[in-house]
C-alpha cells in the first residue's frame, strides 16, 4: 500500500480538514474514560500545526442515528484535547453550514477548530456526497488519521477525498505498517490470542491467519462456544449458540492447516457476575449453575509459555471479565506477558486496548491499534474504504 502521505503534503498556510476518530468511551456523567484516541492521533496534529498549517478536525461520537443527542457532543473531547495540546481548541456548534463556514474563514495559521459530532447528520452514514462536499469547502486540504472508523463508507471517511487533495495520517500508516506485519511477513512462530464473547466477528480474521499461524490461544466467552462445539459441558457460560457451527469449521481448518489450537484447560468459575460471588476452579466440564468467567491458572501457565516462545503475537479480546476485578487474573497475565516478551506484539483495539490500559501496559506494545472493527476487517484480508478513498503515490 503506497499512499500519499501526510508528510508529501505542504500544509504551511493550508487549511487542513482531518478526519480523526475520537469515539471515546464515556461514562454515565459523560466523562472520557479513555482518551487512548484522541492521545494516538497527536502526532498528526503536532505535524501540521508545526509546519504552519491550521486544523479543522471532525469525528463521529458514539451512534446518536443522524440526530442532535446532547450527551454525544463534541465538547467534552475539545477540552481534553486542548489540555492535552496545551493550546486552545475551539469547538464549533455543527459540521456544516454558514455558521462553521465563518468560523474557519476567521482561522489564522496554528488554529484549532472542533466540529460537531458528524453522525448528528444522517448524511454522514449515508455517505452522501453533497454532505461531503459541505464538509470539503472548509479546508485547502485533506487528512485521513481515524483508523478506527475506516471501515466505514462514511461521507467524511470515504466521501471527502474526492473533492480535496488528500493524505494518511500518521496513526493510519502506523496501523497499515503493523497489521499488513502480521498479514505479510510475521516472524515465527506466529500466535494469535483470542477472547471476546463472538465466535462469528472473528472467523474472517481467523480464517485468514490460519496459513501463518502456529497456534491460536482461546479464551473469554468465545471458549465456550468452542468447547461446547467439542461436546464439553460448559455449565452456565455464556454461548453463542449461533457461532457453534462457525466454530466446528475453524476447528477443521485449523487441524487441516496443523495449527496449534489451544482451548482453556481449566476456568475460573463463578455463581453470579458480581466481585463478591462465589468462585471456584475446575478443570474439564463445568457444572450447572457455574459460569466460566475467567481462564484457570493452569491454562494460564500455558499460554504464558507460548508467549515467551513466540516471535510475532496478536491479541484480541479479553480472556475474561476483566472489568471485574477478580477475574481479571487471566487478561492481566496475558498482557504482562506480552509485555515482557521480545516479540513484535499487536493488540487489537477495543476492549482489549481499554484492558492493556487498566494493567498501565500501554508503552509496552510494540503496536496498540485503535481500531476494534477495522483492525479485525483490515486482518480479513478486507479493502477498508477509508483507505481506498486516499490517493495512491
Ligand atoms: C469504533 O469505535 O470501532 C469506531 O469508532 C467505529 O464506530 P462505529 O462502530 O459506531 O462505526
Amino acid at each position: 500500500m503506497n499512499k500519499v502521505s501526510l508528510g508529501d503534503l505542504d500544509v504551511a498556510g493550508k487549511r487542513v480538514l482531518m478526519r480523526v476518530d475520537f469515539n471515546v468511551p464515556l461514562d454515565d456523567e459523560g466523562k472520557i474514560t479513555s482518551d487512548l484516541r484522541i492521545r494516538a492521533a497527536l502526532p498528526s496534529i503536532n505535524h501540521i500545526l508545526e509546519r504552519g498549517g491550521s486544523l479543522i478536525l471532525m469525528s463521529h461520537l458514539g451512534r446518536p442515528n443522524g440526530q442532535v443527542v446532547e450527551e454525544l457532543k463534541m465538547d467534552p473531547v475539545g477540552v481534553r484535547l486542548s489540555e492535552l495540546l496545551g493550546r486552545p481548541v475551539r469547538k464549533i456548534q455543527d459540521s456544516i453550514g454558514p455558521q462553521v463556514e465563518a468560523a474557519v474563514n476567521e482561522m489564522q495559521d496554528g488554529d484549532i477548530i472542533l466540529l460537531e459530532n458528524l453522525r448528528f447528520h444522517p448524511e454522514e452514514e449515508a455517505g452522501d456526497d453533497d454532505f461531503a462536499q459541505s464538509l470539503a469547502k472548509l479546508a485547502d486540504l485533506y487528512v485521513n488519521d481515524a483508523f478506527g472508523a475506516a471501515h466505514r463508507a462514511h461521507a467524511s471517511v470515504a466521501g471527502v477525498a474526492r473533492h480535496l487533495p488528500g493524505a494518511a495520517g500518521l496513526l493510519l500508516l502506523k496501523e497499515i505498517k503493523f497489521l499488513s506485519l502480521l498479514l505479510e511477513e510475521p516472524q515465527a512462530p506466529f500466535i494469535a490470542i483470542l477472547g471476546g464473547a463472538k465466535v462469528s466477528d472473528k472467523i474472517g480474521p481467523i480464517e485468514n491467519l490460519l496459513n501463518k499461524l502456529s497456534g491460536l490461544l482461546i479464551g473469554g466467552a468465545m471458549a465456550y462456544t468452542f468447547l461446547k462445539a467439542k461436546g464439553t459441558s460448559v455449565g452456565s457460560s455464556k454461548v453463542e449458540e449461533e457461532g457453534i457451527d462457525t466454530a466446528k469449521t475453524i476447528l477443521t481448518n485449523a487441524e487441516e492447516k496443523g495449527v496449534e489450537f489451544l482451548l482453556p484447560e481449566d476456568h475460573l468459575l463463578a455463581r453470579k457476575l458480581e466481585p463478591s460471588a462465589e468462585t471456584m476452579i475446575a478443570e474439564g466440564a463445568i457444572p450447572e449453575g457455574w459460569r466460566g468467567v475467567d481462564i484457570g491458572p493452569k491454562t494460564i501457565d500455558t499460554y504464558v509459555g507460548k508467549i515467551q516462545e513466540a516471535k510475532t503475537i496478536f491479541w484480541n479480546g479479553p480472556v475474561g471479565i476483566f472489568e471485574i476485578e477478580p477475574f481479571a487474573q487471566g487478561s492481566k497475565a496475558i498482557a504482562q506477558a506480552l509485555a515482557s516478551s521480545g516479540a513484535t506484539t499487536v493488540v487489537g483495539g477495543g476492549d482489549t486496548a481499554t484492558a492493556v490500559e487498566a494493567f498501565g501496559l500501554v508503552d509496552e506494545m510494540t503496536h496498540l491499534s485503535t481500531g476494534g472493527g477495522a483492525a479485525l476487517e483490515f486482518l480479513e484480508g478486507k479493502e477498508l474504504p477509508g483507505i481506498a478513498a486516499l490517493p495512491d503515490k
